[in-house]
């Protein structure tokens, strides 16, 4: 999902307000990521300048709905989920010692580990001056518990590294951790800003959250590189073992009796990944993805506004139907 288009669709489904919004976005996420040192801001600058699809301020913006009382709620609540989306990123490059992202070279690729982890803790720290200066507590407190969902899960991810027989579930935790939580609080931060349903709006969040984390880990078996903007395989040379794996096992024996560290080069682990797509693992887990999707949508009617439910649908589709 390319986010202009994706933001053009949902304005047309009744989100009017929203790219006013996305504009005074990335115009705050520029001078926030620029003002703290020459070091630190030249790499959060170049983490935010390098894109990425703004999916969760979407959601903030969305959530939140039309009526302009709650639009400067919803604009700190925006730019503070993406400082946290951002910063976890940067972290997370590091412990999966990832080189690419969003297209470019990680921040641990181009300046190492201390810069990396300086600049991801500069990017959550601003991100909760960002919400402290609206003076919600209760907002605060979703952002917190969002981020330490996410440490949780990165904790996790690292405890099961390198087990080929980590099952379903704990996989599914883990994305509930380490992604579906901040899907959540994109959510119930729209919802609170906008005097919307936080309930119902969150658990929304969360499911898509665990369908985007579902397609991610497909996306990282398919590529290809040049539309996810990172390397095929990623997943496997640093030992994460994820659905498209877990399916896998289940259909070709010589998969299931894979040793993961025998995985050391990008190569091997492109073969790998041509090996986990021969099985249809892929296209299994997508459809677990479009399942969980098609379940969130299905929560949407209980909402009193039409147009929003159409906008989040789309929001929710775009989950699924999308190459980066
Ligand atoms: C990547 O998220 C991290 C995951 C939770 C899988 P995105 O795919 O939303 O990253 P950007 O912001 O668009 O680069
Ligand atoms: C999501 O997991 C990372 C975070 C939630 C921080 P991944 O490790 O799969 O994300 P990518 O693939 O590196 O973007
Ligand atoms: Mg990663
Ligand atoms: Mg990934």
């Amino acid at each position: 999902m390319a986010s202009a288009e994706a933001v053009a669709a949902v304005v047309e489904a009744g989100g009017a307000h929203v790219p006013g919004l996305m504009d005074a976005l990335e115009a705050r996420l520029v001078t926030v990521a620029g003002s703290h040192g020459a070091v630190l801001g030249e790499h959060a600058t170049a983490t935010i300048a390098a894109g990425g699809k703004r999916l969760r301020p979407l959601l903030v913006f969305v959530a939140a709905g039309p009526a302009p009382s709650g639009h400067d709620a919803a604009l700190r609540a925006a730019v503070a989920v993406e400082l946290v989306h951002s910063a976890t990123l940067v972290h997370d490059d590091v412990l999966d010692a990832a080189v690419l992202r969003r297209g470019r070279p990680t921040v641990v690729a181009a300046a190492g580990r201390s810069i990396a982890t300086a600049t991801g803790d500069l990017l959550f720290s601003r991100a909760f001056a960002e919400l402290a200066g609206g003076g919600s507590p209760a907002a605060v407190r979703v952002l917190s518990d969002a981020s330490s969902a996410l440490v949780q899960g990165e904790l996790l991810q690292r405890e099961d590294a390198w087990k080929l027989q980590t099952t379903r579930e704990r996989y599914l935790r883990r994305c509930d951790l380490k992604t579906a939580r901040l899907f959540r609080a994109a959510c119930e931060l729209g919802a609170l800003a906008g005097g919307g349903n936080v309930p119902l709006l969150g658990a929304f969040g969360e499911e898509i959250g665990i369908a985007f984390q579902l397609l991610d880990d497909v996306l990282d078996v398919s590529g290809p590189a040049e539309r996810t903007g990172k390397h095929r395989g990623t997943d496997l040379l640093d030992g994460t073992v994820t659905l498209p794996l877990i399916l896998a096992r289940e259909r070709d024996p010589e998969l299931a009796g894979l040793d993961l560290r025998s995985v050391r080069t990008p190569e091997a682990a492109e073969g790998v990944c041509d090996a986990i797509a021969a099985t249809g693992a892929l296209e299994a887990a997508r459809q677990e993805a479009l399942a969980m999707v098609a379940e969130a949508k299905a929560k949407l009617t209980a909402l009193p506004e039409p147009s929003q439910q159409a906008a989040l649908e789309l929001v929710a589709d775009g989950v699924v139907d999308r190459y980066a």
